[in-house]
């Protein structure tokens, strides 16, 4: 390959001529260290919301990326608007993709994915981290959702949107029992409303309980996940690793069962 090919090939692959690319002239990289998790814990704080402006948020972000990028979107923002960086500089985008449970795969609930990251970037002790995910999560899978009303809705959705109790973290069983209950289609536009206002609900209830915490309350009681005493850690069985409601999939454990 003659100098001016080579020089042609570099720069069609977007690398400007005389830039290094063999392995030898790369010791430039080792300056450019990435910020050590203590560093960043200084810079990413908490500090209490209100969560009625909250979820005000979340439904007017909501457009712009569905459901976890609302709740995501919502929180932060409004961290930003009271403290501008580091929360002004938050590369939000990366959390579109958690609709539809992640790109329509209909797994974690993009509302609580949002939730539990919000949680992650804030939250630095394994145990406290656990016990806050699991009070939004478990909330989720027992509260009759959405109960928010925008005070502004679109024109077509002035009626009611049915709350339902969706049993699981899951975004399909969530939708599907919201579908069965209401008689709207998955794919409709009152469904998406109904994912809309429930991304305010999530976006407040994590406020809340990130608020608790931050006042230091936040040692709720847990209620025992009972399958788990026996196959959960350290249960006798111990071949299970789910906070989950179990019996919305194991719908067939019968009486004799131990
Ligand atoms: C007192 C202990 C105990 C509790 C509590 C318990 N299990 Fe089990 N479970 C067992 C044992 C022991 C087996 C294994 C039976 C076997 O292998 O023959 C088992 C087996 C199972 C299995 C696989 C075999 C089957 O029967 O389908 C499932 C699924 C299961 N349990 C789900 C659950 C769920 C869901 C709950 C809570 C509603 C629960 N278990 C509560 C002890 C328990
Ligand atoms: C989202 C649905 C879902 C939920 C929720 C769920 N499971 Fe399962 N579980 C499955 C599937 C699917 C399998 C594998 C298929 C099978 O053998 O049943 C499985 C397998 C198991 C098995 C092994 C079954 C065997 O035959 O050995 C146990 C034990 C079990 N689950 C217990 C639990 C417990 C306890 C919980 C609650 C903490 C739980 N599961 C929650 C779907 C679920």
């Amino acid at each position: 390959m003659t100098k001016s090919t080579r020089r042609d090939v570099l720069s069609a692959i977007g690398i400007a001529a005389g830039a290094c690319v063999l392995p030898s002239c790369l010791n430039t990289a080792k300056d450019t260290q990435i910020a050590d998790d203590t560093d960043l814990q200084t810079q990413w704080k908490y500090s209490k919301l209100d969560p009625n402006i909250t979820a005000q948020r979340a439904y007017a972000e909501f457009e712009k990326g569905h459901c976890m990028y609302a709740v995501f979107a919502a929180i932060i923002g409004q961290l930003a608007d009271e403290h501008g960086e580091p929360y002004s500089q938050f590369p939000l985008h990366m959390m579109k993709y958690g609709s539809g449970g992640v790109s329509k795969w209909g797994s974690l609930c993009g509302t609580l994915n949002a939730s539990a990251a919000v949680i992650g970037l804030f939250v630095e002790e394994k145990t406290e981290r656990a016990v806050l995910t699991s009070e939004v999560f478990r909330w989720y899978e027992e509260t009759a959702l959405p109960d928010y009303v925008p005070a502004d809705p679109a024109p077509e959705f002035t009626l009611a949107i049915p709350a339902t109790t969706a049993e699981s973290v899951l975004c399909h069983v969530s939708v599907s029992n919201w579908c069965k209950v209401s008689g709207q289609k998955a794919f409709s536009p009152a469904r998406t409303e109904r994912c809309r206002r429930l991304s305010s609900n999530i976006a407040a209830k994590t406020v809340q309980v990130l608020n608790a915490w931050y006042d230091s309350k936040s040692q709720t009681q847990q209620k025992p996940q009972t399958c788990n005493s026996c196959h959960g850690k350290a249960g006798a069985l111990e071949n299970t690793l789910s906070q989950m409601n179990c019996t919305t999939c194991h719908t067939d454990i019968s009486d004799e069962h131990p």
